[in-house]
């Protein structure tokens, strides 16, 4: 499914394996202390390769981590990206717990710095919905307003945002989301 935008902008809603689809950057559901894990940050390490966590050991060593609700960059290693950005989304706990704001900022931090590096084409998975138990029906609104009010603003550069979701279900909750009947 695509939604255009003034100006040819898309955001797009595609059902697969976020490393196996081309962006200029990839972004990561990744933890606080940037240790890697299992789903899509599992699946970004093996396919990036060691690169990717060396990295992110010389970024712990100097921050201590990554804060909720923000991220940090790498270069993309063996994936089809030139950066991956390694967000990371709210824990819920209910929604009482500004986990909508956490979510929400995740995503408007990674295309902030998707615009700092001049890039056109980001990449997203369904932040938080997995591991961190976030409801995909509460959390495809948020992702899909942060990214919309990106591509709606004047003069960014980011020109396509996918969504790349990675069961049918999950695909289905954005599609909802994106065209409500
Ligand atoms: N491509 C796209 N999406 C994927 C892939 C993949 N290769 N693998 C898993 N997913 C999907 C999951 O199905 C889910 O919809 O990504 C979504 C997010 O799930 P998680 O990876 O569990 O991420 P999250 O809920 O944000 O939890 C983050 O899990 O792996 C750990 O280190 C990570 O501690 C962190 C926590």
């Amino acid at each position: 499914m695509e939604k255009r935008f003034p100006g040819g902008k898309r955001l797009r809603l595609v059902v697969g394996d976020i490393t196996r689809v081309h962006a200029d950057a990839i972004v990561n559901a990744a933890n606080s202390s940037l240790a890697g894990g299992g789903g899509v940050d599992g699946a970004i390490h093996r396919a990036g390769g060691p690169s990717l966590m060396r990295e992110l050991d010389r970024i712990r060593a100097q921050t201590g981590g990554c804060p909720t609700g923000s991220a940090v960059v790498t270069t993309a290693g063996n994936l089809p990206a030139r950066f991956v950005f390694h967000a990371v989304g709210p824990v819920y706990r209910g929604g009482r717990h500004n986990e909508a704001e956490l979510l929400a900022c995740c995503h408007r931090t990674c295309l902030s710095m998707a615009e700092e590096r001049d890039l056109r084409v980001v990449s997203f998975p369904a932040i938080s919905t997995g591991v961190y138990g976030y409801p995909v029906e509460a959390a495809a609104p948020v992702a899909l307003a942060a990214a919309r009010a990106h591509l709606e603003r004047e003069g960014n550069c980011v020109q396509e945002i996918v969504f790349v979701l990675y069961d049918q279900a999950t695909y289905d909750a954005f599609a909802r989301a994106l065209e409500p009947r």
